[in-house]
């Protein structure tokens, strides 16, 4: 069929043309919004869950709709390393001060809000390393000590009554939230943690890898502060309306048997769900997709995956770490338990930490239970089996 039509739309972070199948964390931010309008604070949000479950569109969803009811939001990707470190903290900087910007715009207790705006202008100053002009002089006082977790409470505290005497709100998105540097970590946990004691409308919402919840759990005790959420694979029906729903729009329909065949292929994943309805779409000539179009689709959508998706972690690992990989799938798929990993490889355990340690860094697999590796991208060992033939690499 037409591909200027084709409603769907495999990639990172791309808006679906049917978000499905979260109306539950949609219920939670509704909530927040409800109980912040009466100065309540129930702490923030995290989202975790594997590589192209949906996080990403889901935490933009999420924004829209606090933005919708009035609150200022900063939006940050964390990266690793030292340079995502940098860039976060430019980032939140300039996130500010564009919230900032947003308040300038508030109706009610205008005074406050000038003063908000100095500690606005500090912290960004502070942090960021660059000035912002909202029209008023930073502060010489508040949110300027160079201590991320100090200015950012102080940020939070002075913007409190102006936001809430304008029925709003701050909110923090984070998205690769496993990626955040320890300090700018702890900072944004602790202030959501104080947010909560003293009902400041100031929120956290995250997402990231499965790694965050130990990481969480590890960052003292305000991860109680939180309420963490597992975004899995869609249901059956959901999936089945993710295919159904756009392709209806434009005048196409599934047979049972296709979307059958579909939905056994993807397993719930949106990002295959995405990729197979748009090669099935490409493949169809007729507005009725029926079961053998499908398994061709399916085909030809397994092999964009095995170009893109996968291979954008597959080709970031060093020989060694590709037999660490390869020895997860031998041992039981794609869950493993270390030791068993190193027995596979005819190693010690303590002398493959290091690649165990490259190889969670780079977001490829984590460490949920202790003793256990497993992937962070679904089929990522169906994906290894299909390699195993094509490029055998020895051991160096
Ligand atoms: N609820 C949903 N319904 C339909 N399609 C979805 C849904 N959620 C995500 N998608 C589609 O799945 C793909 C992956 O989404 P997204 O980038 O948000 O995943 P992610 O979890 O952030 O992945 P990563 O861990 O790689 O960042 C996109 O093409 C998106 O359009
Ligand atoms: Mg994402």
């Amino acid at each position: 069929m037409d591909p200027l039509l084709n409603p769907f739309r495999p990639g990172a972070g791309i808006r679906p043309p049917e978000l499905v199948g979260r109306q539950a964390e949609i219920d939670l931010v509704d909530l927040m919004v409800a109980h912040s309008r009466r100065q309540r604070n129930d702490g923030g949000l995290i989202l975790y869950g594997l590589r192209g479950v949906g996080k990403t569109v889901l935490l933009s969803r999420l924004r829209q709709i606090v933005e919708n009811a009035g609150w200022v939001t900063v939006q940050l990707e964390a990266r690793p390393g030292e340079s995502g470190k940098l860039i976060a903290r430019q980032s939140l900087a300039r996130g500010v001060a564009m919230a900032g910007r947003k308040m300038n715009r508030f109706q009610h207790a205008l005074g406050e809000v000038r003063e908000a705006l100095a500690s606005v202008t500090s912290f960004s100053a502070t942090i960021g390393g660059t000035g912002v002009s909202l029209g008023v002089d930073p502060s010489p006082h508040r949110a300027n000590s160079g201590l991320i977790e100090v200015d950012l409470e102080e940020l939070v505290a002075d913007l409190a009554a102006p936001l809430q005497k304008n029925q709003s709100a701050f909110a923090i998105f984070v998205d690769e939230m496993q990626d955040l540097d320890r300090d700018l970590l702890t900072a944004l946990l602790a202030v959501q943690h104080r947010a909560g004691q003293q009902d400041w409308p100031f929120y956290i919402i995250g997402a990231g890898l499965s790694t965050l919840r130990r990481t969480l759990a590890e960052a003292r005790s305000y991860s109680e502060r939180f309420t963490i959420r597992e975004v899995g694979p869609l249901a059956a029906d959901a999936a089945a309306t993710a295919l159904a729903k756009p392709a209806e729009e434009f005048g196409a329909r599934f047979t049972d048997e296709a979307l059958a065949e579909i939905l056994g292929a993807a397993n719930g994943y949106p990002f295959f769900l995405q990729t197979y309805g748009k090669a099935v779409w490409e493949l169809s000539t007729d507005r009725l997709i029926d079961g053998t179009t499908a398994i061709a689709g399916i085909e030809e959508g397994n092999a964009d995956l095995d170009q893109g998706f996968f291979p954008a972690r597959w080709d970031r690992t060093t020989p060694l770490e590709r037999q660490y990989l390869r020895a997860i799938v031998a041992v039981s798929g794609s869950t493993a338990s270390t030791s068993a990993i190193a027995d596979a490889l005819g190693k010690p355990a303590t002398s493959l930490s290091p690649v165990r340690q490259s190889l969670i860094e780079k977001g490829i697999i984590f460490a949920e239970r202790r003793g256990y590796v497993s992937f962070t991208v679904p089929n990522m060992d169906a994906f290894i089996r299909r390699q195993n033939d094509l490029d055998d690499v020895e051991d160096d």
